[in-house]
């Protein structure tokens, strides 16, 4: 879809942004020096290490390592896709986005559904009101009007339909269809959601993409679920999205924890005993993108589960996909209710005190692995020691967060009495994690033209035959093209132009990490750069040639000397 919206007015929408407004809009920044800075928004810190450069037009956290310019922020700050991004963006500026076709319906598709649930959900609240079981079974659950009122509960008429009658002045057959507001079987189509309390589902920033529906009375004669979601449609995808998000992240506590449990009843129900710190799967395990989303506002994620063996299944499903997203800096624990237990009835029962008591016995992730493993295998023998061993190597491969990784490791070795050697682990780090490899003199000579688009640079030098083929060199004559065109381009506004080309984007986007030194005379150091790269695919040819042959050899040695010569002068 990225393709769809115009280059040179993503371009152009950059030129107009001023990266410390935009970030702005999101979070506090504070003038220091030339920069502009602030506590990381991606992840939990106490001093500041988030900088935003305004001539750069980028920004960077020296903490987490996150960087990027407007639109790569908006992205990553307010979880959306680039092209949502650029909408944000183009709304914030004032402009409109020259759209084609196909983005346009898909756009007037979204904006349809997302009216035609807004209209649902009115619809089913005030069939709340009028319904007398609704509100008998909501009272029966303990649930008080104001809470109804904070989650928008409603009703669902038991009748195949009613909803589709009250929508169907506004609303085409296909427009309810796209909703998965209704079901159509053999050229009749029905109201999916008959007598159930209904629950708006909305995404993070409260804006409502479906419902969850719970039945009301249980009649073994009907075979319907219990709960059931709205489908998949243009708006809603189950397992992006977390029940409560958008009021759970407001909560000042959630900076430091949030709760995930598994029902929208539980959430309800803890909110209304105070704890509104709460978000819930929609009856899937955790996902990846549930955890993505959630550590952007939190420190800690603790996992609640029911205490049977689903709680533990989807507990443990729940740690695989943990580990691919997991950050160094986040905290991740479990708690496992009593057996035939939820939250909703911890607190029904004991309130708020029975449930702080569960929470005091919540273990952590090792803890948990530990327990999970120990029972898989005999710990007594060396065989079982030794599949432990093997499948906690196996498990924590995937886990990316090194420190974190590292103390797995050691403390999941020390309980089986084995000790684990960090030295043999290369991937490991050791007492200071060194964010940024070593670099190329080409990734530098590249990280310098990011920083001093505007460098004057002798373009011959660039052409020479020996960097002919040399794929950085591809990239800097890009660079310089872009910078020809547009006297204004800063570093933002490159990496952006690279988007669509995966290889050079992500290549861009890492030496873009990269710390830059101060340098008085940036064309200098570029050109040094330059210089040495020639030289050492002169040396490189020099080791592949046969040392017989004199004449070739001493070509080379020539040229060598040339170029340093030259690099000298220059
Ligand atoms: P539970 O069966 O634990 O229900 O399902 P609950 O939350 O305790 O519900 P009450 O207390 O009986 O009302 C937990 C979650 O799993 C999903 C729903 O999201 C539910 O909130 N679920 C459950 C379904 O999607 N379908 C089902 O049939 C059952
Ligand atoms: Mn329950």
């Amino acid at each position: 879809m990225a393709q769809n919206i115009p280059k040179d007015f993503i371009d152009n929408l950059l030129e107009r942004a001023n990266i410390v407004d935009i970030i702005g809009n999101y979070i506090k920044l504070e003038k220091k020096g030339n920069d502009y800075w602030s506590n990381c928004p991606f992840h939990s810190e106490k001093t500041s290490s988030f900088s935003v450069s305004e001539n750069k037009q980028f920004y960077h956290c020296f903490g987490c390592g996150a960087h990027g310019n407007s639109i790569g922020f908006i992205m990553e700050h307010t979880n959306k896709t680039f092209p949502e991004a650029i909408e944000a963006l183009a709304n914030t500026l004032g402009v409109e986005i020259p759209r084609d076709k196909e983005t346009n319906k898909l756009y007037e598709t979204q904006k349809i559904i997302h009216n035609c649930l807004k209209d649902s959900q009115k619809i089913f609240t005030d069939q709340l009101k009028v319904s007398n079981q609704a509100i008998a079974y909501l009272k029966n659950r303990n649930i008080k009007g104001e809470t109804a009122k904070v989650f928008n509960l409603g009703y669902s008429e038991d009748s195949f339909q009613s909803l589709k009658v009250k929508l169907n002045k506004n609303y085409s057959e296909s427009n309810l269809l796209d909703a998965g507001l209704i079901a159509k079987k053999n050229n009749n189509s029905y109201d999916k959601f008959r007598g159930r309390i209904m629950f708006p589902i909305n995404d993070h920033n409260g804006k409502i993409i479906a419902f969850g529906g719970r039945i009301l009375v249980e009649n073994k004669e009907r075979t319907e679920a219990k709960y059931m979601n709205s489908p998949e449609t243009k708006l809603f995808s189950k397992k992006k999205i977390l029940y409560n998000l958008h009021l759970a992240k407001q909560e000042k506590i959630s900076k430091d924890y949030m709760f995930i449990v598994e029902g929208y009843m539980d959430v309800i129900a803890l909110y209304q005993a105070g704890i509104k710190n709460v978000v819930a799967t929609l009856g899937t395990a955790v996902t990846k993108e549930n955890l993505t989303q959630c550590f952007k506002y939190t420190r800690e994620i603790i996992c609640c589960f029911d205490g049977d063996n689903a709680g533990e299944k989807a507990a443990w499903q729940g740690v695989e996909n943990i580990m691919p997203v997991i950050k160094d800096g986040d905290v991740i624990s479990f708690v496992f209710l009593p057996k035939d237990n939820d939250p909703d009835n911890i607190v029904e029962k004991g309130g708020r005190e029975l449930w702080d008591q569960q929470i005091r016995n919540k273990i952590s992730i090792e803890e948990f692995i530990y327990r999970r493993f120990s029972k898989e295998f005999d710990l007594s023998t060396a065989a079982g020691k030794t599949q432990y061993l093997k499948r906690i190597n196996s498990l924590l491969n995937n886990l990316s967060a090194k420190i974190l990784k590292n103390m797995l490791l050691v403390s999941l070795n020390e309980k089986i009495g084995s000790k684990y050697d960090e030295t043999k682990d290369n991937s490991s780090p050791k007492i200071k994690q060194k964010k940024y490899k070593t670099t190329s003199p080409l990734q530098k000579a590249i990280l310098i033209l990011l920083h001093h688009p505007n460098i004057s640079v002798d373009e011959k030098l660039i052409r020479d035959n020996h960097l002919k083929d040399n794929i950085g060199i591809k990239i800097i004559k890009s660079i310089l093209e872009l910078t020809k065109k547009n006297k204004n381009m800063n570093i933002g506004r490159i990496i952006e132009n690279f988007r669509e080309d995966e290889n050079i984007y992500s290549s861009l986007n890492k030496i873009s990490m990269m710390p830059i030194p101060k340098y008085d005379f940036p064309d200098k150091e570029f050109h040094a750069y330059i210089y040495l790269v020639i030289k050492n695919l002169l040396k490189d040819k020099l080791d592949e040639i046969d040392p017989s042959n004199l004449e070739k050899t001493a070509e080379l040695n020539r040229e060598i000397r040339e170029i340093d010569k030259k690099s000298k002068n220059f």
